[in-house]
């Protein structure tokens, strides 16, 4: 019979070796903290209920949990005595009735969702009231270390301050992942002390407590510790990066996105790319891109909050961020698409245009060196080079709004001076800077005359 599951998740850490304000569990992989990765894993292996453990800028942590998964509880350990002590925290929020408690570290940014199934499975299966999952590590430094007898049988967990010199040689670890009933939590946790090296309750002296004491103890065979162990400085999150960004490049290669230089290209946690895709090197995906089959991106892009709709062409040196790009468009090179930029299907935004809280209807071209901001283009218009839509007041703050109606031509080096509209079939000249609407199918132009003086070079100034 299986037993109901609560989570209790260690994040009250400050992480003193990451040398940094923010909490270690808040440090991101692929852009997401680490302790929201471990929420996710749980999440995946529909371990729903958890208890996270707060302490260092505690509220941080609460804030950024809670915003992501709001039914989480907390407990607050405002003193960090040890993972023991972190763990004890959360005992009176655990079920009063008989549960599994799994402990995972908030520091464990790559644990996968199926360790914590094959935990559970193993646990239940095998009638334990404690099971580990351990692991093998190239440099078992900073690791406890798992001590077995002759036989191979679990013994005790060592810590590596406390190892003897034999003891440090062991590259069997704890990746601390445990399945726990709550009475074994209860009774053992108290008997934990603090006469070590650190003058910490590790919690890693819980499952050689509960063996001494005659109950079933089981470890599970993690394999490389590389993906279930914890993050203790820059570098470790460096290693837990590149790890992360490998796995996501192989499995985008995998599921039909070709890539020119893979490990040039950079994904967050939340990236969406359909098969189909040809991505070109040095591409940075940061959170909320959405990219559609047939899509070429050409290189050198960043890319933010964004969808990128099918058949379209992102050429290189692009800046894309907070944008709608339709289907069949061809943005760039050069191009910087802002938040609230919508571009329709068939649009063309070329070199040097900027665009920012605008729509841009289907069909239509901007490109060349032009800024368009807080406007609605309609569809089969065709921007000349050098648009400024001079859409901001300094005195009173305030942003005027531009329209242009569909199959309106605006001519090179316009200033359009919001709020104003041009009709739709309307043109206005080169040069023109337009105050005032021009109606559909109007021309709109502004005095500019030409004068020419002649003779205006000297015949002895002229080059030879
Ligand atoms: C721990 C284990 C070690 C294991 C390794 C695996 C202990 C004593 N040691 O070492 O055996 O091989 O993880 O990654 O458990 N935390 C608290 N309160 C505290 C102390 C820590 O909440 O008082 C949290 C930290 O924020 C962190 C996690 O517990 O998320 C682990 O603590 P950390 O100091 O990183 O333990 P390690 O030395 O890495
Ligand atoms: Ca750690």
């Amino acid at each position: 019979m299986s037993l109901p599951i609560t989570a209790v998740v260690l994040a009250a850490g400050k992480g003193t070796r990451m040398r940094s304000p923010l909490p270690k569990v808040l440090h991101q992989v692929g852009g997401r903290a680490m302790v929201l990765r471990l929420m996710d894993s749980l999440n995946q292996a529909e371990i729903a209920d958890a208890v996270v453990v707060t302490g260092f800028e505690s509220q941080m942590v609460v804030d950024e949990v809670q915003a992501a998964y709001p039914n989480t509880r907390f407990a607050e350990q405002t003193e960090q005595l040890g993972t023991a002590h972190a763990v004890q925290q959360a005992v009176p929020q655990l079920p009063e009735q008989e549960c599994t408690v799994v402990i995972v570290y908030g520091d464990a940014p790559l644990i996968p969702a199926q360790a914590l199934q094959q935990l559970v499975t193993e646990h239940e299966a095998q009638g334990n009231d404690l099971t580990t999952i351990t692991a093998t590590a190239e440099d078992p430094t900073g690791f406890g270390r798992i001590v077995r007898d002759a036989q191979g049988n679990f013994v005790q967990t060592v810590e590596c301050k406390e190892c003897t010199a034999e003891q440090k040689e062991i590259t069997e670890v704890s990746t601390c992942l445990y399945a726990v009933s709550s009475s074994v939590l209860r009774e053992f946790l108290p008997q934990i002390d603090n006469n070590n090296a650190k003058g910490e309750y590790y919690l890693t002296a819980l499952e050689g407590l509960a063996l001494q004491a005659g109950k079933k103890v089981g470890t599970i065979d993690g394999g490389e510790a590389d993906l279930l162990v914890g993050v203790n400085s820059l570098d470790q999150l460096a290693v837990a990066e590149v790890a992360w960004q490998e796995q996501k490049r192989a499995y985008y290669l995998a599921n039909g996105v070709k890539m020119h230089d893979p490990f040039t290209v950079y994904f967050s946690y939340d990236t969406k790319l359909e098969p189909g895709c040809v991505i070109g090197p040095n591409v940075l995906f940061h959170q909320g891109v959405t990219v559609c089959e047939g899509v070429v991106l050409e290189g050198f892009a960043s890319l933010q909050n964004c969808t990128i709709g099918s058949g379209s062409t992102v050429h290189a040196f692009s800046h894309v961020n907070g944008a709608t790009i339709g289907e069949n468009n061809a943005v760039g090179p050069f191009a910087r698409l802002r938040p609230g930029a919508e571009l329709a299907a068939d649009v063309k935004v070329g070199n040097f245009v900027e665009i920012k809280k605008s729509t841009i209807g289907q069909g239509t071209k901007v490109n060349h060196l032009s800024y368009v901001g807080d406007a609605q283009v309609g569809a089969q218009v065709n921007v000349g080079a050098g648009l400024v839509t001079a859409n901001y007041n300094r005195l009173t703050g305030e942003k005027a709004q531009t329209t242009v109606g569909d199959g309106a031509s605006i001519g090179a080096n316009n200033t359009l001076v919001a709020p104003v509209t041009v009709g739709a079939q309307a043109f206005t000249a080169a040069g023109a800077t337009v105050r005032k609407d021009v109606p559909p199918a109007a021309l709109g132009y502004s005095e500019n005359t030409q004068k020419t003086k002649l003779d205006y070079v000297k015949p002895t100034q002229k080059s030879a």
